[in-house]
């Protein structure tokens, strides 16, 4: 049996990972987070850590012996990552640095979650995995290091880029698109929406599918694990509203300019899952399947 430890197992993409690899793999499954578990539930060990505490990391991984890691820990709010520069760069980077070699020392594979973010998304284009990446803000500068760091110290690994990740969240753990919109409108209250910057949403039970599918598979590389819908964020509000059954005239669409968001994002930065539907046989659901799994 494998063991396959889930960096990050209280966030929201880890939390699911750890639960679809419970009830749909053999491996030993082991959950690390710098909080105490967010959920505890039978079938899987969990340690509390902090991935930037080097010593402790080493000890994680003396004591779990992984064969596969997966990292889905981050900080990965763009204006906080602008304002806490350091504290972005030694989670983001730094810490993924230490994962990294201490996974080719311990000859394990390592899966490590990424974001369209790391692109400047200048050219309105699904955008492929060879293209070079070129942020646009801090936080897609340090999920660009990590990338480097890892293509520079394992000789085993996939880096997977997701985008605008949705699905049901635990009390605790952050929001999402999807659910801010039909939250706002079953309040009745209106939402602000930027018409201007399109995105292939990702929804987080495709994620797990395919970190699973990466996990089994010996390429190295990088993946685009999203989805096949290429929308902008008003469209991904109108469609909520519309699967959902919900007042759409609460929904004002924007331009970023008149947005204003403090932290400058990617204008184009839907990604081409072409790679992965033929390497990995990944088939995500559609917009509107994943919205009525995540409301079922
Ligand atoms: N969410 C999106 O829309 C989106 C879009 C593109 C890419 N991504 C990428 O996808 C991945 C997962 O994102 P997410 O939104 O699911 O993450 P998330 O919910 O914010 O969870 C991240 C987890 O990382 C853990 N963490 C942070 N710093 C840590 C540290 N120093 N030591 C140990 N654990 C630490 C936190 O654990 P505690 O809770 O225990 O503190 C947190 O639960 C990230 O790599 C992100 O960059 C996400």
């Amino acid at each position: 049996m494998r063991n396959v430890l889930i960096i990050g197992a209280n966030g929201f993409t880890g939390r699911h990972l750890l639960k679809y690899l419970l009830a749909n793999s053999n491996y030993n499954l082991i959950g690390c987070s710098r909080n105490d578990d967010i959920a505890p539930e039978k079938g899987y060990t969990y340690i509390k850590v902090d991935i930037c505490d080097a010593k402790a990391l080493n000890k994680v991984f003396e004591q779990v012996k992984p064969d596969v890691v997966v990292n889905t820990a981050a900080l990965s709010v763009p204006d906080y990552c602008e304002t806490h520069r350091d504290e972005a760069f030694e989670v983001n980077a730094q810490a993924v640095e230490n994962i990294a070699k201490l996974c080719e020392i311990h000859s394990c594979r390592f899966i490590h979650l990424s974001t369209d973010f790391v692109l400047s998304g200048k050219i309105d284009q699904l955008h492929t995995e060879d293209e070079e990446p070129e942020p646009v803000n801090y936080y897609g500068v340090t999920k660009w290091e990590g990338e480097k760091l890892i293509a520079a110290h394992c000789s085993s690994y996939a880096i997977a880029r997701v985008v605008v990740v949705y699905g049901k969240a635990l009390p605790g753990q952050h929001g999402n698109i999807v659910q801010l919109v039909a939250n706002k409108l079953n309040a009745g209250e209106t939402i602000n929406v930027v018409s201007d910057q399109w995105r292939t949403p990702t929804y987080v039970g495709d994620i797990a599918i395919g970190v699973k599918k990466l996990i089994e598979i010996p390429e190295n590389g990088i993946f685009h694990i999203c989805g096949s819908d290429y929308l902008s964020i008003a469209d991904i509000a109108f469609r909520t509203a519309e699967i959902l059954k919900l007042d759409k005239s609460l929904i004002n669409p924007v331009t970023t300019e008149v947005m204003q968001e403090k932290t400058l994002r990617p204008q184009y930065s839907g990604l081409s899952i072409e790679k992965a539907r033929e390497l990995l046989d990944y088939n995500p659901l559609t917009f509107e399947e994943g919205v009525a799994n995540m409301f079922e």
